[in-house]
């Protein structure tokens, strides 16, 4: 389906020993919000800073921000990518959680693999830099 003005952001937070049953908490509540809200997206943790990828139309996108602002769990929301895209890097999913794998030196091809491949070139090494940070 064509959408009239798909944009994705993308925005880093701060957020000290965040366990698995919190993330999963998070899942949950993209899992309801961002299907009704057709966003969809990525989120990476690395134990001090979630990166998050949203993609969606513009009022919809700023109602799941609002949203995330909010969120006591972390703090220091702050956009480091807003841009207007044609079509959707992650469209099946509402909002998946990618790992980073312990090992340094295998973290980027590892992640570079599960990215999706029309991702933005610019975005895609952000993301990669964010996960080779220790
Ligand atoms: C790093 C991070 C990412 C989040 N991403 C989303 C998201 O994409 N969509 C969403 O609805 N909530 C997300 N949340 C959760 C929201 O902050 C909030 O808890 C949730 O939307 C509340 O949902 P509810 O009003 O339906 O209970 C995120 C929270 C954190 C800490």
């Amino acid at each position: 389906m064509r959408e009239s003005m798909l944009r994705q952001y993308m925005y880093i937070s701060t957020a000290v020993g965040i366990g698995q049953s919190e993330i999963d908490a998070i899942l949950s509540a993209c899992q309801r919000n961002n299907q009704e809200r057709n966003v969809t997206g990525l989120l990476l943790y690395n134990g001090r800073n979630f990166l998050q990828l949203l993609e969606g139309e513009v009022e919809d996108l700023s109602w799941v921000m609002r949203k995330i602002e909010a969120d006591p769990r972390h703090s220091g929301v702050s956009i480091i990518e807003d841009i207007t895209v044609s079509e959707r890097a992650c469209p099946d999913w509402l909002m998946r959680h990618i790992r980073i794998a312990d090992e340094v030196g295998e973290r980027r091809a590892k992640l570079d693999s599960e990215l999706p491949v029309n991702l933005d070139s610019s975005l895609r090494r952000v993301i990669l830099n964010f996960a080779s940070l220790n």
